[in-house]
């Protein structure tokens, strides 16, 4: 094949509100992202991925026009990038569907955030949850992706991809597949419960007081940062195997205050903790107030957002289509005329 353009392909699920982490670890790259001007952009909002875990169905249709307005108001211009709705572009469930029959049950059940979700039911999970990485995969092939920028959490999904891509480029031919990869943002790959610095902030498991939802107030935002666990150690280090709870609040710092996190511990090198959270509560706050007063505005006209939507889906249906046929005719299907 040759050079491909460079692209990416990120998504986030519609299954809940989105947290502070999705904010630091998604939102915020990808608009980093599009404004270096230098990839093609394609961004989903992912829910056939939300639907493997039950949704109630008014609240996933309103968490669908939610994550698509997270996404403007962090500041993708949608007419700069393609932004639409995974289910809204059907050539993601049939490419699933071929992709499925070149994935091995062995793979699938060695990942992780599956092992996680499932928690060891394993005769009642249901099949989606187990699937959903080849559904992934073919998220990220159908537009010929070369790079897709995820949290941690997401990248042993996106190495199952290039498993898959490369068996099917063996069989087909090495102009099947385009193989993308993983790329990281710099400060915030896994923002961290701030209750329990040991798992990471996550809508679907929100728990009391540990999760930053994008639409808190500042008083809330406050006082959970203000909660957070730390340690007794009482020394500003950034040290994330002793100091988990510390090194998360150094991080969410420095991603919110464009810094790294050596730069944030040289300020406060010898203070307090006090001070520090105050900080980062301060540099949260002023970081979401904006996007939060686009947001409201985006949410109060749905017709417009559903205008929105329904450009990125005729924009993204052209390449997925493209790579549909493709992929179908290497397999050895008839195509329609
Ligand atoms: P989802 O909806 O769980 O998360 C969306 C994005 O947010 C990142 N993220 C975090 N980053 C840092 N700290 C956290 N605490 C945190 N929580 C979430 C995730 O890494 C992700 O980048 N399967 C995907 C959605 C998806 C997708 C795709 C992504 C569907 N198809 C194709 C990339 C390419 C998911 O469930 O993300």
């Amino acid at each position: 094949m040759s050079t491909p353009t460079p692209t990416i392909l990120s998504g986030i699920k519609p299954s809940g509100q989105p947290t502070l982490g999705n904010y630091l670890g998604a939102y915020l790259p990808f608009s980093r992202f599009l404004a270096k001007r230098t990839h093609n952009v394609f961004m989903m909002v992912a829910d056939h991925h939300a639907i493997t875990v039950r949704q109630d169905p008014k609240e996933l249709t309103e968490n669908t026009y939610a994550i698509a307005a997270w996404y403007i108001a962090s500041g993708l211009n949608p007419d700069d990038c393609t932004l639409f709705v995974q289910s809204h572009v059907p050539e993601h469930a049939q490419l699933g569907w071929i992709l499925t029959t070149f994935t091995q049950m062995g793979e699938l059940a060695r990942m992780t955030q599956y092992k996680d979700k499932s928690k060891g039911e394993n005769e009642a999970v249901g099949a989606g949850l187990f699937m959903y990485p080849s559904l992934m995969a073919a998220d990220i092939l159908l537009y010929d992706t070369t790079e897709v920028p995820v949290g941690d959490d997401q990248t042993q999904h996106v190495e199952l991809c290039r498993d898959i891509a490369t068996r099917m480029n063996n069989l087909y031919g090495p102009d099947t597949f385009v193989l993308p990869k993983a790329v990281k943002p710099v400060a915030a790959q896994r923002v961290r419960d701030l209750q329990n610095p040991l798992k990471k902030m996550s809508k679907s498991e929100a728990g009391e007081g540990g999760c930053i939802m994008l639409e808190d107030e500042t008083s809330a935002i406050t006082k959970k940062i203000k909660r957070a666990v730390t340690d007794t150690l009482a020394e500003v280090a950034y040290d994330p195997a002793n100091q988990p709870g510390l090194a998360n609040l150094i991080e969410i710092l420095a991603a919110c205050s464009h810094r790294t996190p050596k730069e944030v511990v040289k300020e406060f090198k010898g203070s307090q903790y006090g001070p520090l959270k105050g900080a980062v509560a301060e540099a949260v706050v002023q970081t979401l107030e904006p996007v939060q007063a686009e947001y409201a505005k985006l949410m109060a006209d749905k017709a417009e957002l559903q205008n929105i939507l329904a450009k990125g889906a005729k924009k993204a249906r052209e390449k997925a289509a493209q790579t549909l046929g493709r992929v179908m005719t290497k397999v050895g299907y008839v195509l329609p005329r």
